[in-house]
């Protein structure tokens, strides 16, 4: 399966990614996951991408863009992905149609995860993300057993820097700005599904789940 999923920030995209890549056992490719590695391990691309990330804003196309290409290329993609956070905007859109044509390949679905802005400011706001092995917990809705401490791996957690309230804010403009259009694109394209996202985690697992069971 080649999906994509969208939603605002928030919505729930990378806690269902685990999830859902490991039910239909293709990779989890998160822009937001390989920028956040790079900008901690000091690399050049890490470097570039920091100072657009704190304030909210995307990381210019032509960066996106050449990354995920070279993920795409990767052996474990070529039969199929989950891409989280990509595409962002009508021109990464058009580069991924340009990578699957490459490759011979198209998109089968693209599933759109539907949260209101005030659930989004509730979610992101308690968000606390594992450093060691990256899971994704809330400090109300889906807390550790000890605050502070994965209970996966025991690793420690962090917050995020882009969750500080005024840039929550921002995020959420620029989805609405440059994300939400490609709703209708791929509507139009006739491959969106779209689910309601609120409710417990598992409950939107399983929406996601039987959603997705037509094209996995
Ligand atoms: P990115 O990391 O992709 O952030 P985002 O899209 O803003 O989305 P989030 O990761 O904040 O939210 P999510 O939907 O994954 O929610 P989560 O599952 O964590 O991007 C960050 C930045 O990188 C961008 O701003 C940009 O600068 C750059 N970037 C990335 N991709 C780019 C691209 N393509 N082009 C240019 N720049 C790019 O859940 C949130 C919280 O809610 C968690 O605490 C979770 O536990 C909780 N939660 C989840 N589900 C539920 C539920 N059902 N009920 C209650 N709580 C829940
Ligand atoms: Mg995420």
């Amino acid at each position: 399966m080649r999906l994509v999923l969208v939603g605002p920030p928030g919505a729930g995209k990378g806690t269902q990614a685990q999830f859902i890549a490991a039910q239909f056992a293709i990779p989890k490719i998160s822009t937001g996951d390989i920028f956040r590695a790079n900008v901690s391990q000091g690399t050049e691309l890490g470097v570039t991408a920091k100072k657009y990330m704190e304030a909210g804003d995307l990381v210019p196309d032509e960066v996106t863009n050449a990354m995920v290409r070279e993920r795409l290329k990767e052996d474990d993609a070529v039969d199929g992905f989950l891409l989280d956070g990509f595409p962002r905007n009508q021109p990464q859109a058009e580069t991924l149609n340009e990578i699957l044509d490459e490759f011979g390949h198209q998109l089968d679905v693209v599933l759109e995860l539907v949260v209101d802005d005030e659930e989004v400011i509730r979610r992101l706001s308690g968000r606390r993300t594992c450093h060691t092995c990256g899971h994704i917990w809330h400090v109300d809705f889906d807390p550790p057993n000890h605050p502070g401490i994965c209970d996966h791996c025991g690793g420690e957690l962090f917050q995020r820097d882009d969750d500080r309230p005024e840039t929550v804010r921002h995020r959420i403009d620029v989805y609405a700005e440059q994300t939400a259009p490609l709703i209708a694109y791929y509507a139009e394209a006739g491959i969106l599904v779209g689910i309601d996202a609120t409710g417990p985690v598992d409950d939107v697992t399983e929406r996601a789940i039987a959603a997705l069971h037509p094209y996995g």
